[in-house]
């Protein structure tokens, strides 16, 4: 017997194969157990992404630290039905999240991912001609039903390892079990290679995390220069971005969300003697939708809210003037993905000298907007309407 074949698995292999066993077993119960609940869906998708890259470092690991080998007196076939397990393990370990990934990347809802609610996570790459119900169901067949194969493979990994305990051969069980039982083993070969498989591992999750972050816009350009949206409106007054503000708010799950667009221009031609002649413009860079929460705003730039990546400009053209009690009334054309909406805008101006503040409000509805219509459209998660609040600061141009 060479000193490899009675040695322990490594520390870290040992660690590895017990922390995953348990990761496996709360997935699939969460997978079981998550039904209509956003927070543990993310959880779900957030340890799946986690395990794939723990089974790719765990394979490295395996391939610079070769396991022990089997006992002498096993039998070929039971040598061969371990092997085989452990094959299939692996090829499960990286397939059942793939799948799971390839599930959310074709998907007709399209939800985001943000694992752990910080990093933002991408679909898988060149799966945008593939969104659709029946890969969706296909994928979702196999990622099911994946899991009773774990189960299955389990009963049989459970059965073998007690059977070679107990058994006349030498013990497999201590060579897993973390220092209890294998102190008379000779000690395991020096382990090598941790930074080839954890520092790969990490620098593959680093990569594709990066990749997120591409295209996903300007976190904050700060506020535009005055007149620069060129909308041929012929300003006469100058807005104060910095004590001006458009935000939002609507109910997800029963609790209330707040969020804000970081940049945007207006251009205001308003004369209280002249209504009739009154235009605004604006113009929303829906990539600068910000609510303090991540998978919110990821959510809101992905394809079925604001498609930001294609259709980063939302407008709102304001006109019909008139004034009704306590201020004024205004028809808003509001332009979202290339879709004009018109809606009523009620606002207060109070001018003093040349100094203006307007405080407007507006409710819409999701169903018209075309908002979250793929995964929600019954507002089921997210109330259908929203309420947009406009403060303004603006002073007359000299
Ligand atoms: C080893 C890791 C994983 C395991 C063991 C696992 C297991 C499961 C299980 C047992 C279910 C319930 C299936 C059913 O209803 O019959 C499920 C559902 C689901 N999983 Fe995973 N999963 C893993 C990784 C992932 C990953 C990485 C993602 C996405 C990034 C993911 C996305 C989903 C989704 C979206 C569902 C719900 C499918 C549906 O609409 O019914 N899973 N998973
Ligand atoms: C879902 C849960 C589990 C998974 C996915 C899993 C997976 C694996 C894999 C892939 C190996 C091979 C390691 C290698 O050679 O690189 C292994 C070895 C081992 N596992 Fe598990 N395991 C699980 C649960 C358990 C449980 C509950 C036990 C306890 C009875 C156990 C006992 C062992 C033992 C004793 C070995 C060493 C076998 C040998 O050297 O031939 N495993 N396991």
């Amino acid at each position: 017997m060479n000193a490899e074949a009675s040695s322990r698995y490594t520390g870290v292999a040992i660690a590895l194969h017990w922390a995953m066993a348990a990761l496996l077993v709360f997935m699939i119960w969460l997978g079981w157990n998550m039904e209509d609940n956003e927070a543990r869906f993310q959880l779900h998708k957030s340890v799946g992404i986690t395990i794939l890259f723990l089974a790719i470092a765990r394979l490295a690991w395996r391939f610079a630290n070769p396991p022990p080998l089997l006992p002498e007196g096993m039998p070929g076939i039971e040598k061969t039905a371990s092997h085989g397990v452990h094959i299939a393990f692996y090829v499960l370990m990286i397939a059942i999240p793939l799948g799971g990934w390839l599930m959310v990347s074709v998907s007709p809802f399209q939800v985001a991912t943000v694992l752990y609610g910080v990093v933002s996570w991408p679909h898988l790459p060149f799966t945008e001609g593939l969104i659709g119900e029946d890969l969706y169901e296909f994928t979702e067949f196999f990622h099911s039903k994946g899991a009773w194969v774990i189960i299955a493979l389990l009963a049989l990994h459970v059965a073998g390892a007690v059977k070679h305990e107990i058994g006349a051969e030498e013990g497999v069980l201590k060579k897993m079990i973390p220092g209890l039982f294998g102190r008379s083993d000779p000690p395991a070969l020096p382990p090598k290679g941790f930074l080839f498989a954890f520092g790969g591992s990490a620098a593959l999750f680093a990569a594709i995390a990066a990749s997120a972050l591409l295209g996903s816009g300007p976190a904050n350009p700060g506020p535009p220069p005055p007149g620069a949206s060129g909308t041929g409106v012929q300003a006469n007054w100058i807005v104060d971005y910095e004590k001006s503000a458009i935000t939002f708010s609507g109910l997800h799950e029963g609790r209330k969300f707040e969020g804000v667009f970081d940049a945007w221009t207006a251009d205001v031609a308003f004369y209280p003697e002249a209504l009739a002649t009154s235009q605004v413009q604006v113009s929303v860079d829906t990539r600068t939708a910000r609510t303090g929460k991540k998978l919110y705003d990821d959510s809101l730039k992905s394809r079925e809210w604001f498609n930001a990546p294609e259709f980063p400009q939302a407008t709102v053209e304001l006109g019909e003037f008139r004034q009704v009690a306590g201020g004024y009334e205004a028809a808003a054309t509001l332009t979202l993905k290339g879709r004009p909406v018109r809606l009523p805008l009620t606002f207060t101006l109070d001018i003093d000298g040349d100094e203006a503040r307007l405080e407007g409000a507006a409710t819409v509805s999701r169903k018209a907007l075309d908002l979250g219509q793929a995964s929600d459209a019954g507002a089921q998660y997210v109330a259908d309407e929203v309420s947009i609040e406009i403060s303004g600061r603006a002073t007359r141009k000299p």
